[in-house]
C-alpha cells in the first residue's frame, strides 16, 4: 500500500538456451509449472502467511505485451486469485512497468522525466508527465535493442541470451577494434537490422578462427554501436524537450556499457540520471507491483473477464 517492495521473485526459464531463442510452447508450459512455487516463495518472503492473505489489497498481473500463451497462464493465475480473495483485479502494461520501475526505492526521478527503455522486444524513448501518463516518444522501427545484441551474440557464435554475454566478454575488448554502418534514421526512432546485418557481412569476410581470436574486440565493438545509437538518441530527444531527468529501464539496461555512457553523458551534459539497480531492469515481479501500485491509488481495476493480449499500445 505504501509502494514499498517486499519481496520480488523471478523464475528464470532455461529450457530455450538449447534452441537459440525462446520457444512460446515452452515458455507457457514452463510458467505452467513455476507460478505457484514462485507466488508461494514471493509470499514467504514477504512473511505473509497463506492462511492469513486478507492483508492482500488487490491483485495484479500483465495484461499485455507478450506471449500470449505466458499472459493466459499469469492472467488466469491472477483472476482465480482475485475471485478467491475477493480483491481488485489489476491490469499492467509490461513496458510502462519497465518505466515505474525507475520509481522504486529512495530516490525516484521527479516528474517530467524521459526513459529509455531498451528490452528484447522494444526500444522507446517514453515521456513520463506522470506515473499513470506516459508518452511514447520515440521507437524502433525494426529490431529491439536487445534483439540487437542477442542476434549479433548468435553471429559470434555465443548462446541465447547473448546480451549479457556480449556485456561481459566487451568488458576486456577494445570498443573501437572495429566499426559497424550506423543507421541514419530520422526523430528518435531506432533501427537495429543494419547493425545485424553489417556484422553478418564483416564476418563472413573473415578467415576462419577469426572469431574465436577476437571475440572480446567484436563483443566491445557491437556494444559500442549498440550504446552509440541509444545516446545520440536520448540527446536528441533531451534537445527537444528539453528535459534533463533521464532514466533507463528494461532489460538492456542492465548493460555496463550503457549504464557508464548514460553516467559520462550526463555528467557531461547536466543532466540528472537514474539507473535502476540491476534487479529491476530485467523482468522482475517489482516492476509490476510498483505499477499496480499507482493504479490502485487511482482505482484503476479491470473486471474478472479481461482478456490479456499479446500486443497492446498504451
Ligand atoms: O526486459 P527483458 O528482461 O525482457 C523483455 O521484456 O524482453 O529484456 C531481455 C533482453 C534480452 O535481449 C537480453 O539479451 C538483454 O535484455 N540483456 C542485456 C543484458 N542483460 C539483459 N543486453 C545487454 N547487456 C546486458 N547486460
Ligand atoms: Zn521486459
Amino acid at each position: 500500500m505504501d509502494g514499498k517492495i517486499i519481496s520480488n521473485y523471478i523464475a528464470n526459464q532455461s529450457v530455450h538456451e538449447q534452441y537459440g531463442g525462446v520457444v512460446p510452447e515452452l515458455a507457457s508450459r514452463a510458467h505452467m509449472q513455476n507460478i505457484v512455487p514462485v507466488v508461494d516463495q514471493a509470499l514467504s518472503a514477504a512473511h505473509i502467511s497463506r492462511n492469513d492473505l486478507s492483508v492482500i489489497d488487490a491483485i495484479a498481473f500483465t495484461q499485455a505485451p507478450g506471449l500470449i500463451g505466458s499472459l493466459l497462464v499469469g492472467a488466469q493465475f491472477a483472476k482465480s486469485m482475485a475471485l478467491a480473495l475477493n480483491k481488485p483485479l489489476i491490469g499492467v502494461h509490461h513496458m510502462q512497468a519497465h518505466v515505474l520501475a525507475n520509481l522504486i526505492g529512495d530516490n525516484p526521478p521527479s516528474f517530467p522525466f524521459l526513459c529509455l527503455t531498451v528490452s528484447g522486444g522494444h526500444t522507446q524513448i517514453v515521456l513520463a508527465h506522470s506515473p499513470l501518463q506516459l508518452e511514447v516518444i520515440g521507437e524502433t522501427i525494426d529490431d529491439a535493442a536487445g534483439e540487437a545484441f542477442d542476434k549479433t551474440a548468435k553471429l559470434l557464435g555465443l548462446p541465447y541470451p547473448g546480451g549479457p554475454l556480449v556485456d561481459l566478454h566487451a568488458k576486456t575488448g577494445n570498443p573501437k577494434a572495429f566499426s559497424f554502418a550506423e543507421p541514419q534514421i530520422p526523430e528518435l526512432n531506432f533501427s537495429f537490422s543494419g547493425l545485424k546485418t553489417s556484422v553478418l557481412y564483416f564476418l563472413q569476410k573473415q578467415e576462419p578462427g577469426f572469431i574465436e581470436q577476437h571475440l572480446n574486440d567484436l563483443c566491445a565493438s557491437v556494444q559500442y554501436a549498440i550504446v552509440n545509437i541509444l545516446i545520440k538518441k536520448i540527446k536528441k530527444a533531451v534537445q527537444q524537450t528539453g528535459i534533463k531527468n533521464i532514466c533507463i529501464a528494461g532489460g538492456v539496461s542492465a548493460n555496463s556499457g550503457l549504464r557508464s555512457a548514460l553516467q559520462e553523458t550526463g555528467e557531461k551534459l547536466g543532466w540528472k540520471t537514474y539507473i535502476p539497480v540491476f534487479e529491476y531492469c530485467t523482468d522482475n515481479a517489482a516492476m509490476i507491483a510498483i505499477t499496480a501500485h499507482y493504479k490502485f491509488l487511482d482505482q484503476q481495476f479491470i473486471d474478472l473477464d479481461a482478456s490479456p493480449s499479446a500486443r497492446a499500445t498504451w
